[in-house]
């Protein structure tokens, strides 16, 4: 149900019904007023509301008033006053007040903010759904074959579910795909190094054969200079293959390889049989860290390299023979205005690259899928490369569905992980951190302390056995990098620091969860049956009451902005608020201690449904919420 706005005889803007956002209800009735005032060239203004700061200057603050004002000559509040004549919110609040320059606060009826409460109350915790029937592709985790997943993985895998996630609470179909690097040039390097050393290919492990994937690397190398350069950039095993040789030795491991990528192309069955070994391999080490991540993935998920292999040359053809590519010194290239540097499609022996591959994903997510939203979540120092290719895509006809949809294709680069020296996260011996250590870390951590915090005589976790309280500290390790990486602007660089990271006060991932558990610790002791609250009036006459009320009830709008402009720190910002303001509730208006036991059932429903947004919004984030901690 809406708030219907209806025209009053006397022509002043009025609610006939109270059953929906009251922003919303207030955003029209303001849009409308402004018209009435200004004239319909004024038609689509935004009237600014915004929450109020200080609970004294009402709930919301509509700032319309000083913009409009300036540009159109009239003094702020007497504008502001006008608006305030020209409509009737008494439906939802106290008459309006004018104040400073010319702000408009409200402060809404407890009424109407009771009724938001009982509305969101369902199942849907007042969030809007999207109904676009295109799936939306997430390009998520991109790891390598014959490589550990090291920290830019970890964070490309837990941003891309978060985001997936974010997008299906909405009602989206979300493909999440895996970008696996698992063709070409270095791939064959390493397959030609460990069959020529006879290598029993089934009983490696990760480690193993990380250390070849180096060696086959190092004994092709062959341009120091150019190769530290690639390193030190970490542009990727891609870009390594690329580069020219100039030494002999590397020149003859590079031919044999090169002989070895021919024969895969070709299905060779020994070859095949091998490259698959590789790729289990590796994918054996990165679903175990995936399971300690919360994120289900598993083959499905793979749309690596390889898959679109065969795809390539039909891809080179429609820039050719559309005109969209032209030959450089043998090689051919899209070449955008305004860019220094064209992009490379086929090299001049002929090869594809990685580029080419992100083309013909591009196409098969539109063309074959049907998405028309691509979002890949990759390292900031790719963004030229997703410029690039989003640019040609669309040359080529793939920024349009089959169905005529525009697509929508994002990068979202995100920042790397520093080590306390401010420099890209290293071991003491200087090797890049991998992925499983910094989780193996992350839960030894969450369980030191969850055990050490179970020893207090008056911790909730005292007789819980190890089992349990192991998996509790796990959920808070993990719990804690997952935090810590989705809390901040994702572009930006963050230093790892565990010890900030696991602290159950601050902005932190436990400390939402110990919220989370207080809330269920509180439902658990409290004296009353559920049939008991579960449906009672709430009551919002205490402003601790009140405050928590109106946050709750910007949940619906914290998940629409995370899905809208791809940020799942709006949903981070939210939850450490609410958790606040839930604090400060919990502290001033006693539960188990209520004066009467209508106030206790409203309170105790309102804790319920501060428990519920905060489940909700932490599985949001694919964050574990034990009940107990
Ligand atoms: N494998 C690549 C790397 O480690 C990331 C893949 C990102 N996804 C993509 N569609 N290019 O750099």
């Amino acid at each position: 149900m809406n708030w219907l706005i209806a025209c009053s005889t006397d022509g002043k803007r009025t609610l006939e019904t109270t059953h929906s956002h009251p922003v919303a209800a207030l955003h029209g009735l303001f849009a409308d007023a402004i018209v009435n005032v200004l004239g319909d060239e004024y038609s689509g203004t935004d009237p600014v509301i915004r929450a109020s700061r200080n609970p004294e200057f009402g709930d919301f603050q509509v700032n319309a008033a000083m913009g409009l004002g300036k540009k159109t000559g009239t003094p702020p509040r007497d504008l502001a006053q006008q608006l305030v004549d020209a409509l009737d919110v008494s439906a939802i609040a106290e008459p309006p007040d004018i104040a400073g320059p010319g702000f408009i606060n409200i402060r809404l009826k407890t009424n109407a903010l009771i009724a938001t409460l009982e509305a969101m109350s369902g199942d849907g915790l007042g969030i809007s759904m999207e109904h676009d029937l295109h799936p939306v592709v997430i390009d998520l985790c991109g790891v390598n074959v014959a490589k550990q997943m090291h920290v830019g993985h970890l964070r490309s895998t837990i941003i891309g579910d978060a985001l997936g996630r974010i997008l299906e609470r909405r009602g989206r179909t979300v493909l999440r795909e895996n970008h696996l690097g698992d063709w070409g040039l270095p791939i064959a390097m390493v397959l030609r190094r460990l069959l020529d050393d006879g290598v029993d290919l089934d009983s490696l492990d990760l480690t193993d054969l990380d250390a070849a994937y180096r060696a086959a690397q190092a004994s092709a190398r062959s341009d120091d200079r150019g190769m530290a350069i690639v390193e030190e950039r970490r542009i990727g095993p891609h870009r390594v293959a690329e580069m020219n040789v100039v030494d002999e030795d590397a020149r003859a491991s590079r031919a044999a390889a090169g002989e070895t990528l021919v024969q895969l192309q070709q299905g060779d069955p020994d070859l095949v049989a091998a490259w698959e070994k590789l790729i289990e391999c590796t994918m054996r080490a990165v679903y175990e860290s995936l399971d300690l991540l919360n994120v289900s993935m598993d083959a499905s998920n793979n749309r690596g390299e390889s898959f679109y292999r065969k795809h390539l040359p039909e891809v080179v053809d429609a820039f050719e023979s559309g005109g969209m590519a032209s030959e450089d010194a043998g090689a051919l290239v899209v070449r955008f205005d305004g860019r220094d540097r064209p992009m490379l499609i086929r090299k001049s022996d002929g090869g594809f690259l990685y580029a080419t591959t992100d083309l013909a994903a591009v196409r098969n997510r539109v063309v074959h899928e049907n998405a028309d939203r691509l979002i890949y979540v990759v390292d900031a120092r790719q963004r030229d490369h997703f410029r690039d290719v989003f640019d040609a895509a669309r040359l080529a006809g793939w920024g349009t569905t089959p169905d005529g949809h525009d697509v929508d294709m994002v990068h979202i680069p995100f920042g790397s992980v520093l080590g306390a020296d401010k420099k890209p996260l290293k071991t003491r011996s200087g090797e890049n951190v991998t992925l499983a250590s910094l989780l193996g870390e992350a839960i030894d951590r969450g369980r030191a302390e969850v055990h050490r915090r179970s020893e207090d005589e008056r911790s909730p976790t005292r007789d819980l056995d190890k089992k349990t309280l192991d998996a509790i500290g796990r959920a808070v390790g993990i719990g804690a990098v997952k935090y810590a990486d989705l809390s901040n602007d994702l572009v930006r660089d963050y230093v790892f620091d565990m010890d900030r990271m696991i602290a159950f006060e601050g902005d932190t991932g436990p400390y939402l969860q110990y919220a989370h558990a207080r809330m269920c610790s509180i439902l658990r002791k409290v004296d009353l049956n559920r049939e008991e609250w579960v449906e009672a009036p709430f009551l919002l006459d205490e402003p601790a009451e009140r405050a928590l009320a109106l946050r709750l009830m910007q949940w619906g709008d914290a998940v629409e902005g995370a899905s809208i402009h791809l940020e799942p720190h709006r949903i981070c910002a939210f939850l450490h608020e609410l958790s606040e303001d839930f604090n400060g509730f919990y502290q001033q208006c006693p539960v188990r201690q209520a004066p009467e036991k209508s106030i206790q059932s409203a309170r105790v429903r309102l804790c319920d449904l501060t428990r519920r947004v905060l489940a909700d919004g932490l599985d949001l984030l694919g964050i574990d919420a034990p009940d107990t901690m």
